[in-house]
C-alpha cells in the first residue's frame, strides 16, 4: 500500500497567501468592474533596479557564447556573490564572515523551510506567534509539531506570543526550547527587537544550546538606530544562530528568486550521544544534494546591486515603500485604528474595529472596499484581532485605499 506524510493532512489545506488568493480571484469574477487594491502578499510593485537588469543581460549574453557560457555552477553560489555579500552585509558592519559560510540559494521562503532537514524531529520548536507561516507549517510536516489542537495550535510547538500586552516583545520560553525562530523586523507585526531584547535571546540560546533561526529578510527597511540589521551584531551569536537574508524585498527579487542563508562554520549541534556536529557541514551536505544552484544571471543581477550604483538604485526603492508605509500609518491613524509597525518595515499590523474578527474584517474590506489586506489570524492565534496592510504597492495604489479608509 501506498503511505503518505500524514502531517499532510493535519494541516490546514490551504497555504495562508494561497486562500486570499482565492478569496480575491472569486471577488474578482463576482464584480469583474471592482477596482481591488492588493496590500495583501508583500509582492514588490516596482521594476528591478537597472544595475541588475543589465547585468542579467551581459550574462545573458554570455551564454550565447561557448566561450562565456556556464553550466552547473557551485550548488552554493558562486564566489563573486559570495563575496560581495560577506563585504557588504557584514564586514562593512564590523562582522567576520567567510564565504564558505554563506549559501546562495532562490529565496528565503525555501531556505526556512528546508532548514528542519538538518535537525532531529525529536527537536522542541518555539515559534514566535504571530509568525510567517511557513515555520509552522513546515515544521508540521517534518513531524516536528505533534498535533492540531481544536484552536489550530500544535501540541508540540512552544509559541512566543507578541501581542500589545508585551509591546510585541517575545518572552523567554518557560520550557526548554531547541530551535528558535525569530523573524526582526517582523513579518507580520512590522515590529524590531533593539540589540538588548536580542541579546537576551542570544544569551538564552549560548546558555541552553538552543539554536536561533533569525529571519533578516526585512532588515534593510530599518530606519531607526539601535535595531540590529544581523543577528551576528550581538556578541556569540555566531555560535547559536543561523540567519537567512534575501533580495527579494530588498531589491525587488520576489519573481527573479535570490537569497542566502549563513551557517557560520563554529555553530555546532548535538548527537544523541552528545557528539558536537557543524552545522555548516551538514546543511552543505543538504544544499549539494537537494539544490543544483541559482542560476548564474540571477546571482549576476544580485551582485549588480552591491555596487555603488545598485545600492543608490535599492535605495530608492526602500526609500519609495517605506513612504508608502508613512502615508499607510499616517491614513490609518487619521481614520481612528491602532496601529504599530511600518516605521522599520514595509508592514503596518492595524487592530480590527472592537468585535471584528481578522478574517470577517479582512472579508469586509474586500468586499466593501475592495481592499486586499492579510488576516492577522492567518499568521497565528495572537494576531486575531488584526490585519496587516503591506505598502509594497504602488503609491497611487497606496494613496488610494487610504482614502477608501477615510
Ligand atoms: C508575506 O507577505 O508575508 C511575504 O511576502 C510572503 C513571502 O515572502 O513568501
Amino acid at each position: 500500500m501506498k503511505l503518505i506524510n500524514e502531517n499532510f493532512i493535519k494541516i490546514p489545506a490551504t497555504y495562508l497567501f494561497s486562500e486570499i488568493a482565492k478569496r480575491v480571484n472569486l471577488l474578482q469574477q463576482q464584480e469583474p468592474d471592482a477596482q481591488i487594491i492588493r496590500m495583501g502578499i508583500g509582492d514588490v510593485s516596482l521594476p528591478l533596479p537597472d544595475v541588475s537588469v543589465d547585468a542579467m543581460i551581459k550574462a545573458a549574453e554570455e551564454q550565447r557564447h561557448s566561450t562565456t557560457f556556464r553550466g552547473y555552477g557551485p550548488e552554493q553560489g558562486y564566489d563573486f556573490l559570495r563575496k560581495a555579500i560577506c563585504e557588504n552585509d557584514y564586514h562593512s558592519r564590523g562582522i567576520s564572515m567567510e564565504m564558505d559560510e554563506v549559501f546562495v540559494s532562490d529565496g528565503s521562503k525555501s531556505d526556512t523551510g528546508n532548514i528542519g532537514d538538518i535537525f532531529s524531529s525529536d527537536n522542541k520548536v518555539a515559534i514566535t506567534d504571530p509568525s510567517y507561516p511557513v515555520y509552522v507549517d513546515t515544521n508540521a510536516m517534518a513531524g516536528r509539531a505533534g498535533e492540531p489542537g481544536e484552536t489550530g495550535a500544535w501540541s508540540n510547538i512552544v509559541y512566543l506570543p507578541c501581542n500589545e500586552a508585551n509591546g510585541f516583545v517575545p518572552e523567554l520560553p518557560r520550557e526548554e526550547v531547541d530551535l528558535i525562530y525569530l523573524c526582526y523586523p517582523n513579518n507580520p507585526t512590522g515590529t524590531t527587537l533593539t540589540h538588548a531584547q536580542l541579546k537576551k535571546w542570544v544569551d538564552y540560546a549560548r546558555e541552553k544550546k538552543s539554536i536561533i533561526l533569525f529571519d533578516a529578510a526585512y532588515e534593510a527597511f530599518i530606519t531607526e538606530e539601535n535595531v540590529p540589521h544581523s543577528i551576528y551584531e550581538l556578541e556569540g551569536a555566531r555560535e547559536v544562530a543561523i540567519e537567512f537574508r534575501s533580495f527579494s524585498k530588498t531589491a525587488g527579487f520576489t519573481g527573479t528568486r535570490c537569497a542566502y542563508t549563513v551557517v557560520p562554520r563554529g555553530l555546532m549541534a548535538y548527537t544523541r550521544n552528545g557528539d558536537a556536529i557543524a552545522l555548516n557541514r551538514l546543511w552543505n551536505r543538504r544544499h549539494t544534494t537537494k539544490f543544483n544552484g541559482t542560476s548564474y544571471v540571477v546571482q549576476r543581477a544580485a551582485e549588480a546591486t552591491y555596487t555603488p550604483e545598485g545600492k543608490a538604485q535599492v535605495k530608492a526603492l526602500i526609500g519609495y515603500y517605506m513612504e508608502n508605509a508613512r502615508i499607510i500609518r499616517e491614513g490609518l491613524l487619521k481614520a481612528g485604528y491602532t496601529i504599530y509597525g511600518g516605521i522599520n518595515a514595509p508592514y503596518v499590523w492595524a487592530k480590527a474595529p472592537a468585535g471584528m474578527s481578522s478574517w470577517g474584517y479582512f472579508d469586509y474590506l474586500l468586499k466593501d472596499k475592495h481592499l486586499v489586506t492579510t488576516p492577522g489570524a492567518g499568521f497565528g492565534a495572537s494576531g486575531e484581532g488584526f490585519v496587516r496592510f503591506s505598502a509594497f504597492g504602488s503609491r497611487e495604489a497606496t494613496i488610494a485605499a487610504m482614502k477608501r479608509l477615510e
